[in-house]
């Protein structure tokens, strides 16, 4: 099979989140599969391991031809091209500090349609995927990517076995533009109805409405969006029925303590008390907290977004710390989050640590040294950090919200089961109470929690299962 994976974010090249980790592992795992798949994003900055393929194509958009480039980069037995334009050549991937950036639309449409034109015209070593091809576009962004090849490629006769998935990370965010942008796209005012949502301009909508097949990056999530986190698309999503699916992401082999290069100590199953206590104490002192073995460290790594419910840590903060803990954090995002970062850190001084900006190695550090991870979305449509924790033995406390749900099971004392705690109400009480409980276990029951932490590092989160389950969508997409 050919395929297409189609994003704003590729890892390591792009990534402001768990979409660009996606994009970049699940292909390698495809590729495992035997699948030819190649990854088609933007070229924000010259990546050194990228070269110039030479090939050109021009697009017109927005009342304007448009020439864009294709550099080319092969890893893991998948191809990567990175679509040259000056427009993807900024500050940041989806905004500065002014905000989103105002031309958006053009950017991704351009993305979406340069993605499609590579297929027939950038060859990957010989030949170019070519028009049978599976296109999994990503998010919002790329939601036009079905729209384009319905309204201009299949009625000219291409790419008419193509398939599309639309792979649905994040409903909360759907692009929504002004409705005269719609003629910038070029495609026939007859099209607009897929893109109409309440008079304005829904990109993922169009996606939703177009794209053959549907994935959802958990089970739980692709329930929850035709119910009530469809942000306004629940009809729309539950009008797809049997086309919409969901399948839990999984997590990339750059994410395990027995080989993770960026810890102090690797270790595995057999040696996670060693090799936390190792970490722990490498954080603390990185981090010039007291050096404290004994003492629950928590940890949270998070875009500081609304979603990721990080006001309720701070809410809950006062009684956290009333208690003998440290809580170190990592995030960027909100300035009313990172402000508090600061004012933690200088209220709470020998136990508090907010570390404001992205930082890949110091994540992996918190995930290692970090006793309990702290995961409070509001809404989480699969969430990467809460299986990166059960692998590194850092016991999760999460909402019991989206992919939570699917991977956390709360801890069962009677049974001897369970992976953590997912607290039912987002509240601070919940939080509260579910800390409380993986304080006291913590502290006081020393087997309960070496139980909870092996079966954490038991669970299969591999991504070759998943893979498979996306291989079967991918084929059931074609026309
Ligand atoms: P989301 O995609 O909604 O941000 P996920 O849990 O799926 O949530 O993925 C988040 C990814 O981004 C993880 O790999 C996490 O470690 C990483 N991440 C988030 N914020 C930071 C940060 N400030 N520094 C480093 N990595 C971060
Ligand atoms: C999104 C979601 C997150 C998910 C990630 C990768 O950013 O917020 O829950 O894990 O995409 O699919």
């Amino acid at each position: 099979m050919n395929i297409a994976v189609v994003s704003a974010e590729v890892a390591p090249w792009s990534k402001t989140g768990g979409l660009g980790d996606v994009c970049g592992a699940l292909p390698r795992a495809l590729a495992a599969l035997g699948e030819r798949v190649l990854t088609i994003a933007p070229r924000y900055k010259a990546y050194p391991d990228a070269w110039d393929t030479g090939v050109r194509a021009r697009i017109y958009l927005f009342g304007q031809t448009h020439e864009v480039g294709y550099f080319h980069a092969e890893t893991d037995g998948v191809h990567h091209l990175f679509v040259d334009h000056p427009s993807f050549h900024r500050a940041g991937i989806y905004g500065d500090s002014y905000g989103a950036y105002g031309d958006n639309l053009f950017r991704f449409a351009l993305l979406s349609r340069a993605a499609i034109e590579a297929c027939t015209r950038v060859p990957l070593n010989g030949e170019p995927l070519g028009e049978d091809v599976i296109f999994h576009a990503n998010d919002w962004h790329t939601g036009v990517l079905p729209l384009y090849l319905e309204a201009l490629y299949r009625p000219a006769g291409r790419f008419s076995r193509a398939g599309t998935v639309l792979g649905i990370h994040n409903a909360g965010h759907q692009g929504t533009t002004a409705a005269h942008e719609f003629a910038g796209l070029d495609v026939s005012a007859r099209w607009w109805p897929a893109a109409d949502f309440d008079g304005r301009l829904n990109p993922l909508k169009c996606g939703a409405t177009l794209a053959r097949k549907i994935i959802a990056v958990s089970p739980n999530y692709a329930r929850e969006i035709t119910r009530d986190l469809g942000f306004g698309l629940e009809g729309i999503f539950s009008s797809r029925g049997r086309d919409l699916f969901g399948i839990l992401n999984g997590v990339d082999d750059a994410w395990d303590p027995r080989t993770d290069k960026h810890l102090e100590q690797t270790y595995g199953i057999e040696d996670v008390a060693e090799g936390k206590r190792a970490n722990k104490a490498a954080l603390q002192r990185e981090l010039g907290l007291p050096a404290r073995p004994d003492v629950p460290m928590l940890g949270l790594v998070a875009r500081l977004d609304h979603q990721k419910g990080v006001d309720l840590v701070q809410a809950a903060a006062p009684w956290l710390l009333r208690h003998d803990v440290q809580l170190v954090m990592l995030g960027s995002g909100s300035s009313a989050l990172e402000g508090w970062f600061r004012e933690a850190e200088r209220t709470w001084p020998d136990k508090v640590r907010g570390w404001v900006g992205f930082n890949e190695r110091l994540a992996h550090r918190i995930e290692a040294g970090a006793d309990i991870f702290l995961m409070p979305s509001r809404f989480e449509p699969c969430g990467l950090n809460q299986m990166y924790s059960m692998r590194y033995g850092t016991v999760p406390v999460v909402h019991a919200t989206g992919g939570l749900v699917d991977t956390v099971e709360t801890f069962d004392p009677l049974e001897d089961r369970g992976t953590g705690w997912a607290f039912p109400t987002f509240s601070v009480e919940g939080l509260v109470e579910a800390m409380g409980w993986a304080l006291y276990t913590f502290r006081g029951h020393k087997d309960a929690w070496r139980g909870i932490q092996r079966r954490g590092m038991e669970r299969d989160f591999s991504w070759d299962r998943s893979a498979r389950l996306y291989r079967d969508a991918y084929e059931a997409s074609r026309p």
